[in-house]
C-alpha cells in the first residue's frame, strides 16, 4: 500500500463517510452488504441455500461452497444496485475469514481479495462472531462498549465481555454442542426437519414448557460455560422410552420443554455474568438470538434487574453481511488491514488476528 493511499484513507476516516462492501460466506448463506460508518445499512442481500440443504437434513459443505461460487458475483452486484452505488464509491472491502466451513469461507475470501486487488481498496478480514456481536450496532445507534454479549448460533455459544470495539474477553463457552446445534438435532429427532431452530420456536408456542423436566447443566469449574449434549441425550432418551412403551409423544410439548431448558440455562448464566461484572448493558447475537422465547425471557430478566437489553432484528441475528460491514468498520478505523495472503481460518478464535 503506498503512502498516498494511506493518507487518503486516514482523511476518509476523519472527514467523510466510510462505505464498506462486506462479504459473508462462512456457512450456507451467500451474503453481501454495503454499510456506511459501521451503522448505516445501505443494502443487505442474503441468498439462502436452506432449501438445498434441507433435503440432506443439514448443511453439506461441498454443496455450500459450490453454491457460493455460483451466487457470489450476483449477490455483490445486487448489493451495489440496491445501495445505488458503483465499485468506485466503495472505500474498503470487509470479509469473514473464520470461523466456518473452510471451502465456503474461501469463496468469500478469494472474491474479496480479487476486488481489493483489482479496485485498489483496503481489505479487512473479519471474525464471524465479531460480526454477530456487531449486528447490535446497526439498530442501536447509542450502543457502545463495554457491555456483555451472549452469542448463540449454530456453531457457537459464547458469553463475551465486549471491553471495547474489537476487544473481547470470553467469559464462557459451550463444552460440547452449540445452542443452535442442539435445536437442530432435537428438531430432527422429533421429525421437524432442518433448520430446527425456527421450527421448534414455532411449534413450542402451542406446547407446554413444563410438560417434561429436561436437565439444565452447569459446570462446577466455570459457571459461565454451557453444555447442551446432556440435554439433547435426555430428549432422545425420552423419545425412545415413549416408543418402547408404545406411547405417542406430543411434538409441541417436547419442543416447548426442550426450548425452556435451553432458555433457562442461557438466561441464568448470562444474568450471573451481569451481576458479577456489574455491567448494565446486555446484548444477544447469533441465529438462536432470534428465538422468541429467549428474547422474551432476556427482556423480562433485564427489566427485573434494571439492565438495558439490546437484540438485533431476527434478520440481523442469522448470518448476513451487514454485521460483517459493522464489525469491519471498527477494524478499519483502528487501521487493521489484511494483505492478499489472507487465508480462510476455519477455527479462528475470537480476538485473534
Ligand atoms: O448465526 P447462524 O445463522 O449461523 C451460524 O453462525 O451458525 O445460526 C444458525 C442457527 C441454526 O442452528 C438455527 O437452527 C438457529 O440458529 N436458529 C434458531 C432460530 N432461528 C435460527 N434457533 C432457535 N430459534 C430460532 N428462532
Ligand atoms: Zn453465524
Amino acid at each position: 500500500m503506498n503512502s498516498g493511499k494511506m493518507e487518503n484513507e486516514m482523511q476518509l476516516t476523519e472527514n467523510s463517510n466510510v462505505r464498506i462492501l462486506a462479504i459473508e460466506t462462512s456457512c450456507d448463506e451467500t451474503a453481501a452488504a454495503i454499510v456506511e460508518n459501521g451503522r448505516e445499512v445501505l443494502s443487505n442481500i442474503i441468498s439462502s441455500q436452506i432449501d438445498l440443504h434441507t433435503v440432506y437434513g443439514g448443511v453439506v459443505p461441498e454443496i455450500a461452497s459450490r453454491k457460493h461460487i455460483e451466487n457470489i458475483n450476483y449477490v455483490i452486484q445486487e448489493a451495489l444496485d440496491k445501495a445505488g452505488l458503483t465499485f468506485q464509491e466503495i472505500d474498503a472491502i470487509a470479509v469473514t475469514y473464520g470461523p466456518g466451513l473452510v471451502g465456503a469461507l474461501l469463496v468469500g475470501v478469494s472474491v474479496a481479495k480479487a476486488l481489493s486487488y483489482g479496485l485498489g481498496l483496503p481489505l479487512v478480514g473479519v471474525h464471524h462472531i465479531e460480526g454477530h456481536i456487531s449486528a447490535n450496532y446497526i439498530e442501536n445507534k447509542e450502543l457502545e462498549p463495554p457491555y456483555i454479549c451472549l452469542v448463540v448460533s449454530g456453531g457457537h455459544s459464547h458469553l463475551v465481555k465486549v471491553e471495547d470495539y474489537g476487544v473481547y474477553q470470553v467469559l464462557g463457552r459451550t463444552r460440547d454442542d452449540a445452542a443452535g446445534e442442539a435445536f437442530d438435532k432435537v428438531a430432527r429427532a422429533i421429525g421437524l426437519g432442518y433448520p430446527g431452530g425456527p421450527k421448534i420456536d414455532k411449534i413450542a408456542k402451542t406446547g407446554n414448557p413444563q410438560a417434561i423436566l429436561f436437565p439444565r447443566a452447569s459446570m462446577a469449574d466455570n459457571p459461565y460455560d454451557f453444555s447442551f449434549s446432556g440435554l439433547k441425550s435426555a430428549v432422545l432418551n425420552y423419545l425412545n422410552q415413549c416408543e418402547m412403551k408404545g406411547e405417542v409423544y406430543s411434538q409441541a410439548d417436547v419442543a416447548a420443554s426442550f426450548q425452556q431448558a435451553v432458555v433457562d440455562v442461557l438466561t441464568e448464566h448470562t444474568m450471573l455474568a451481569m451481576q458479577e461484572t456489574g455491567m448494565k448493558k446486555l446484548a444477544i447475537a447469533g441465529g438462536v438470538a432470534s428465538n422468541s422465547a429467549l428474547r422474551q425471557a432476556m427482556q423480562d430478566k433485564c427489566k427485573e434487574y434494571g439492565i438495558t437489553f439490546y437484540s438485533p432484528s431476527p434478520i440481523l441475528c442469522t448470518d448476513n453481511a451487514a454485521m460483517i460491514g459493522a464489525a469491519g468498520y471498527y477494524e478499519y478505523c483502528k487501521g487493521i488491514r489484511h494483505g492478499l495472503d489472507l487465508n480462510a481460518v476455519p477455527n479462528l478464535k475470537l480476538g485473534e488476528r
